[in-house]
């Protein structure tokens, strides 16, 4: 395994299978890892907002006897106050783990290349492994076979969308992406995650009509239209995001079972009317939930510790 996880494009199927399977041990018996990573402390550097990836890495931390830091824009200014090869080396000074929240990917590539311990990306513009981990997670949590089952991705082909690409490749679930014209994921993404499901059966299709997308899915997954960083552009991208909001009339087209999934923040009214992300067949706050179990796997991996 490599020291970092900054793309699941990073992560093996097995290495996948590992981090999934040892969640499960680890959601079903929170107390037998409750001193896996006894000791330990994990830095968080987050230079955007955050609610789950936050929290459920530092209790993730506290509940397994570690510690974790927190280190918001204010204080580290990455790259301003010190260059990033200064505070990767300082923090490998004191830290066990660094997880990194920030805008461009380099920052994570030039972090995990400088720092001696592990780096784990905690969302940057190109990509968010953990929280593609802990979707694939939840929907076999809720879908017990996963065989052909397709998923839909609605709306922009941003880093959820492209993160989600490489883990459905790479665990066997087809994934259709369907964004306007112009906001389609990183093409090197979909081109890999598309070679990578060649010859195995699993299908990745992008779409730019929301209805085609979603046809018959057993999963419909939408995200904000405009992402951290990006409030400038909201306006705009309102009016062309607009025929790919998951509404009543898009999910009547999915399978009538189709869950509905949001990484959430979610904009109500906007990619999601509130019929669908407060609906039985929307599992939001279990994925929610799943990055806490999901993320202890993955500090358990890679900090090392009692697996
Ligand atoms: N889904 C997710 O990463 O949420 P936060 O931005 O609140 O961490
Ligand atoms: N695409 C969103 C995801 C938030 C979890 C963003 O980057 O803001």
């Amino acid at each position: 395994m490599k020291k970092d996880l900054l793309s699941i494009k990073d992560l093996s199927e097995k290495e996948i299978e590992d981090i999934l399977s040892l969640a499960v041990r680890i959601k079903k018996n929170p107390l037998k890892f409750a001193e896996a990573l006894k000791g330990q402390t994990l830095a968080l550097i987050f230079e955007k907002p955050s609610n789950r990836t936050y929290v459920s890495f530092q209790v993730g931390m506290y509940q397994m006897g570690g510690n974790a830091v927190y280190l918001g824009p204010e204080h580290i200014k990455l790259g301003i106050r010190e260059t990033i090869h200064d505070v990767a080396k300082t923090l490998s000074r004191y830290v066990n783990g660094i997880v990194l929240r920030t805008f461009g990917h380099q920052n994570a590539v030039d972090m995990a290349r400088f720092a001696s311990v592990p780096v784990i990306n905690g969302l940057s513009d190109l990509s968010h492994p953990c929280q593609a981990l802990s979707d694939i997670f939840t929907i076999r949590e809720k879908l017990p076979n996963t065989k052909n089952i397709t998923l839909a991705y609605v709306g922009d082909g941003n880093n959820v969308c492209n993160s989600l690409l490489y883990a459905c490749s790479k665990t066997g679930i087809n994934m259709h992406a369907g964004v306007p014209e112009g906001y389609d994921p990183d093409k090197d993404v979909l081109s890999g995650a598309q070679k990578l499901a060649s010859g195995t059966g699993v299908r990745i299709r992008l779409f730019h009509n929301s209805r085609e997308t979603v046809a018959g899915a057993d999963v419909v997954y939408t995200d904000v239209w405009a992402s951290m960083g990006q409030e400038a552009e909201a306006v705009e991208r309102k009016k062309i995001f607009r025929d790919f909001q998951v509404n009543g009339n898009l999910m009547a087209l999915a399978s009538p079972k189709a869950l509905v999934m949001h990484c959430l923040p979610a904009h109500r009214g906007e990619e999601i009317t509130d019929e669908v992300i407060d609906s039985g067949n929307s599992v939001v706050f279990d994925q929610a939930e799943n990055r806490l179990h999901v993320e202890k796997a993955i500090l358990v991996k890679f900090l090392g510790g009692k697996k």
